[in-house]
C-alpha cells in the first residue's frame, strides 16, 4: 500500500516513513526541503516539490497509486509565525488546501493530519482533553486549527476520512540511530540543552523562572518521536478499518519542567548545561500536558519510549554522534 507522506524529509515525517516501511507500507515522500533534508528519506522515493502545486500533487497521487495521505508538511515555529503570520497561513493553510484539492480530484479520502497542542492556547485545565476549547495564542496554532476545521467540514460532506493528531512536544531520536532532530533554526528545549552541553551552541536560555509551577519553570509534555510515528501507522489502520473521523491528543499525561529536562540532560550526558534565566516569552502557558486516554482507547497507543530519561538518551546519542561525524569530516578534509 503506497502512502503519501508530505513533509517526510522532516523530523517527525522521516521517523514515520521508517515506521510505515517497517509495517509493510511504501512511503512516498513529497517535500520541498525548506526545513527537511533529502538524506532523511531512506524508505521510499522522494518527490521534491511544494504542496502548493495542486496539479503536480494530483499527478503524484495518481502515478504513485497512493491510497492514503499522512500530512506533516508545514511551517512549525511559533515565534516566527508571530512575526510572519501571512506566510504561516499561506504555507500551512494554503498548502493544505492545495493538497486537499488534489486528493479530491484523485479520489483519495483518507488523511492523517499533524495538528498540535498549540491549538488549545492556554488551557483552563490540565491534562488537556480533546473536548476542551481550542483558542490558539499564535498564528501557527491558529493555522493548524483552521486546517482542522476544513478537514472536519470535508468529512461532514463525505469527501474525507480523517484523524487529526494533536502532538505535544515531539522529542528524542530514532533508537537505532538512523534519524534524529536536525532543525537549522532549532527552538526545541532538548536539542538546545544538549547543544549547550556539547558546546555546539550558546548557553541555554530559560524563559521564565516565576511560573506557578513547583520549580518556577514551564512544564511541557515530551513525547518520543518513535511513539508519535507508531501512532500515525495505527491511525492509518484505524481509518482503513472504517473508523470515525476524530482528533486525538498524543501526549503522555505527565509533564517535565525546564529545570527537570536540564537536570536529565546533565545526568545522561555527564556534562554541565550552561544556562541563563531570562524573562518569560509572551504567550507561553505555564503548563501544557495532554491527556492520552482517548488515543489509548481508540488506537491502543502506548507512549512506551517516552520516559524523559529514554528520550534524552536517544537525543544525546544522536547529537553527540553528529558531533563526532562533524569532527571526522573536518579531520578528513584537512
Ligand atoms: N515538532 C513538534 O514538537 C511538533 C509538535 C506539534 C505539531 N507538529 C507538527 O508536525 C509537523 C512536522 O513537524 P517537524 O518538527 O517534523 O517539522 P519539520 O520542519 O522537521 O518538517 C516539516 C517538513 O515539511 C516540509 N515542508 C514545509 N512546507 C512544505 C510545503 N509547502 N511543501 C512541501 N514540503 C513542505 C519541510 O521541508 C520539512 O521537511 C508540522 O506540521 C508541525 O506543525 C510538530
Amino acid at each position: 500500500m503506497n502512502i503519501l507522506v508530505t513533509g517526510g524529509a522532516g523530523y517527525i515525517g522521516s521517523h514515520t516513513a521508517k515506521a510505515l516501511a517497517q509495517s509493510g507500507y511504501r512511503p512516498v515522500v513529497i517535500d520541498d526541503l525548506s526545513t527537511g533534508h533529502a538524506h532523511n528519506v531512506k524508505w521510499g522515493p522522494l518527490v521534491r516539490a511544494s504542496l502548493s502545486d495542486t496539479a503536480f500533487v494530483r499527478t503524484v497521487l495518481q502515478e504513485c497509486q497512493i491510497e492514503a495521505v499522512i500530512h506533516f508538511a508545514g511551517s512549525a515555529l511559533v515565534g516566527e509565525s508571530a512575526r510572519q503570520p501571512l506566510s504561516y497561513f499561506q504555507n500551512n493553510v494554503g498548502g493544505t488546501l492545495s493538497l486537499l484539492q488534489a486528493m479530491l480530484d484523485a479520489g483519495i479520502k483518507d488523511i492523517v493530519f499533524s495538528s498540535t497542542c498549540a491549538t488549545y492556547g492556554s488551557p483552563a485545565r490540565v491534562p488537556i482533553t480533546e473536548g476542551q476549547p481550542q483558542m490558539p495564542l499564535n498564528p501557527y496554532g491558529d493555522s493548524k486549527l483552521s486546517i482542522e476545521r476544513v478537514i472536519e467540514w470535508m468529512g461532514v460532506a463525505g469527501q474525507l476520512r480523517w484523524v487529526a493528531l494533536r502532538y505535544f512536544n515531539a522529542a528524542g531520536a530514532d533508537p537505532e540511530g538512523e534519524l534524529g532532530e536536525e532543525h537549522e533554526h532549532e527552538t526545541h528545549l532538548i536539542p538546545l540543552a544538549i547543544g549547550a552541553a556539547l558546546k555546539q551552541r550558546e548557553s541555554l536560555q530559560i524563559f521564565g523562572t516565576d511560573y506557578p509551577t513547583p520549580d518556577g519553570t514551564a512544564i511541557r509534555d515530551y513525547v518520543h518521536v518513535t511513539d508519535l510515528a507508531s501512532a500515525h501507522v495505527s491511525a492509518l489502520q484505524y481509518l482503513s478499518r472504517g473508523g470515525e473521523n476524530l482528533a486525538l491528543n498524543l501526549g503522555t499525561g505527565k509533564g517535565a519542567s525546564v529545570l527537570e529536562v536540564l537536570e536529565m540532560v546533565q545526568l545522561v550526558g555527564r556534562q554541565r548545561v550552561p544556562a541563563t534565566a531570562v524573562p518569560r516569552r509572551a504567550g507561553d502557558p505555564p503548563i501544557l500536558v495532554g491527556d492520552p486516554q482517548r488515543a489509548r482507547r481508540i488506537l491502543h497507543w502506548e507512549p512506551s519510549h517516552s520516559a524523559l530519561g529514554a528520550i534524552v538518551e536517544c537525543a544525546w546519542r544522536w547529537h553527540s554522534r553528529s558531533q563526532a561525524q562533524v569532527h571526522i569530516n573536518l579531520v578528513t578534509q584537512s
